[in-house]
This record gives C-alpha cells, sequence and structure tokens, in this order.
C-alpha cells in the first residue's frame, strides 16, 4: 500500500463531512474521520469501506477540548498514517445574542470552528510542505463574506476568519507545492439547522437558495484540485457574494433585511 494517500475529515459524522469522506473515498483515498458520534462514525466507515478499496479509520474526539488537535496528530504518526489531506470542516451555529449565551458554549464554539482549525493546519501543513504536496479544505460559509447579522454572533465572524486565515496560508503554501482553499458553502442540505434549533424558520426560505452536500462537496474538490484560494458553492452564493462586494454596505443590509437577516433565531 505504497501509494495510499489519507485524509483526515473533521465532522464527519453527518452532513458535509460525511459527503466528503463518500467522495473522496471513490476517488481512492484511504480516511480517517473524526466526530465525536462513534455509531455515526461507525455506520459511515462501513458504508465507505464496502463500496470503495479504501482504508478507514475513525476517531471519536470532542474538538471542544484544548488538547483533542494533538490527540488526532499523535494518532497519526501512532498509526503511520501520513495525511495529504486535512478537511478542516467540523463545526456548527448557536442562535441567541451574545450575552445570552454562555461563555463555555462560546469557548468550545471558538475552539472547534477556529482553534482546532488553525491548530490542525499548523500540525500537519509543515510534512506536506516538506513532500511538496499536499490539501486542506477549510469549511466556511457565505457567512464569512456577508455582512455581519444581529444574533449568531460569532459564526458569521468565525468564517470571516477561516477565509482570510486560509487565503494566507494558500498564499504561503502554494510554492510549496501544496493547496489551500476555503469552501464557502450557503445554506446546504444536512443535519447544521436541525442542530441548531432553526430548521423550522429555515425552511421558509426559497429552495432555490438551497444546494445538496453532495454538489458543496464535488465543487469542494474541484476547487482544491485546481488550487482556488476562496471557491463560493453556486451561482446565487457567488451572486450574493459579489454584490456584498461591490454594493454599498447600506444598501446590502437593506437588503438582507428581508431574506437571511429574518432567519437568524434571537
Ligand atoms: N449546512 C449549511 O447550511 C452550511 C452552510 C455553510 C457552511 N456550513 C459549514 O459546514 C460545516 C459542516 O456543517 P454541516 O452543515 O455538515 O452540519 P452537520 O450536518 O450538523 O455536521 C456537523 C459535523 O460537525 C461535527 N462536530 C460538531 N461539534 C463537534 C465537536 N465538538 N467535535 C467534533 N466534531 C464536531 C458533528 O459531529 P458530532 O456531532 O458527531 O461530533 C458533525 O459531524 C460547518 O463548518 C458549517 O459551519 C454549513
Amino acid at each position: 500500500m505504497n501509494n495510499q494517500k489519507w485524509a483526515l475529515i473533521t465532522g464527519a459524522s453527518a452532513g458535509i463531512g460525511a459527503e466528503f469522506a463518500r467522495q473522496l473515498a471513490a476517488k481512492g483515498w484511504s480516511l480517517l474521520l473524526v466526530a465525536r458520534r462513534t455509531d455515526k462514525l461507525t455506520a459511515l466507515q462501513t458504508e465507505v469501506t464496502n463500496h470503495n478499496q479504501v482504508e478507514c479509520q475513525i476517531l471519536a474526539v470532542d474538538l471542544a477540548e484544548v488538547n483533542a488537535n494533538q490527540l488526532v496528530f499523535n494518532y497519526c504518526h501512532e498509526q503511520k498514517i501520513n495525511i495529504s489531506m486535512l478537511v478542516n470542516n467540523a463545526g456548527y451555529g448557536v442562535p441567541g445574542d451574545f450575552d445570552a449565551v454562555d461563555w463555555t458554549t462560546h469557548q468550545a464554539m471558538l475552539q472547534v470552528m477556529l482553534i482546532s482549525l488553525v491548530e490542525l493546519s499548523h500540525l500537519f501543513y509543515p510534512n506536506m510542505k516538506k513532500e511538496k504536496q499536499g490539501f486542506i479544505i477549510n469549511v466556511a460559509s457565505l457567512a464569512g463574506l456577508t455582512p455581519p447579522t444581529a444574533g449568531h454572533t460569532l459564526y458569521g465572524a468565525l468564517k470571516s476568519f477561516v477565509i482570510k486565515f486560509s487565503h494566507s496560508l494558500h498564499l504561503e503554501a502554494k510554492e510549496h507545492g501544496v493547496h489551500v482553499s476555503a469552501l464557502c458553502p450557503g445554506f446546504t442540505y444536512t443535519e447544521f439547522h436541525d442542530v441548531n434549533g432553526t430548521r423550522s424558520m429555515v425552511s421558509q426560505m426559497s429552495k432555490k437558495l438551497w444546494m445538496t452536500a453532495s454538489d458543496v462537496v464535488s465543487q469542494g474538490i474541484q476547487a482544491v484540485e485546481k488550487n482556488q484560494a476562496v471557491y463560493i458553492n453556486g451561482r446565487r452564493n457567488r451572486m450574493i457574494a459579489g454584490l456584498c462586494k461591490y454594493l454599498p454596505e447600506g444598501v446590502v443590509r437593506f437588503l438582507m433585511k428581508g431574506s437571511v437577516a429574518k432567519f437568524r433565531k434571537r
């Protein structure tokens, strides 16, 4: 198995992460799947190994724990798993105003969606650079490119950070043969809105604004293969991001009043 190439996917037990697992396995990648729910990871492990000639290992880890990233890295070292693709995908939304959410919840969100993503990149990138090949996909969001909203206070800010961090790393890494992309999906059918309790609100939105995880992921894989720094999924989402970039913020904010901002739970 000398040609075996390994991808590490965080948040692989559901939604976009699980779809990355399916599509990368179909492309011949062996997988290390990370999330908290062992039952979901085990079911996905069975599914991908039944359908593909690849190895798949699972690691039940809570990325909100401060030592979790080092633990994942040590596991790879002990198992001689050489990670050539890192998909930093784990994430969730927290509804409510800033002061209505307790600090422990904010801290866990910062740990999972900011520290973990940066620390795993910091742990695995040096070897990719040494080998002059590798891929890092950081799952951001269209929310990182649109004006801020009241409620879900940290979410857009975190996703803006992910986009800017990924773009900087992309610029550094490209001269070393390592591809880094920020993937920016808009509304995507996954467990995301069930977990944060906004399903009934967001299901009132036009179906035209929604994409499948399958489309988001296949476009994301293509984007990192082409080494695109920032990839926005879907024509409509690209149009929204374009309007946000070029129209005055006041105008965009006015337009958003009747759309996305209306569906933020406070
Ligand atoms: N769905 C959308 O509309 C949308 C739009 C734009 C961006 N995104 C982004 O896409 C990414 C994936 O979200 P999704 O839509 O696929 O949501 P999802 O279906 O709810 O999946 C989220 C994944 O993150 C994992 N996760 C959450 N907390 C974790 C923790 N503390 N430690 C380890 N794993 C954790 C979950 O696994 P466990 O619960 O098993 O730990 C699950 O596998 C997120 O970064 C999200 O912000 C989603």
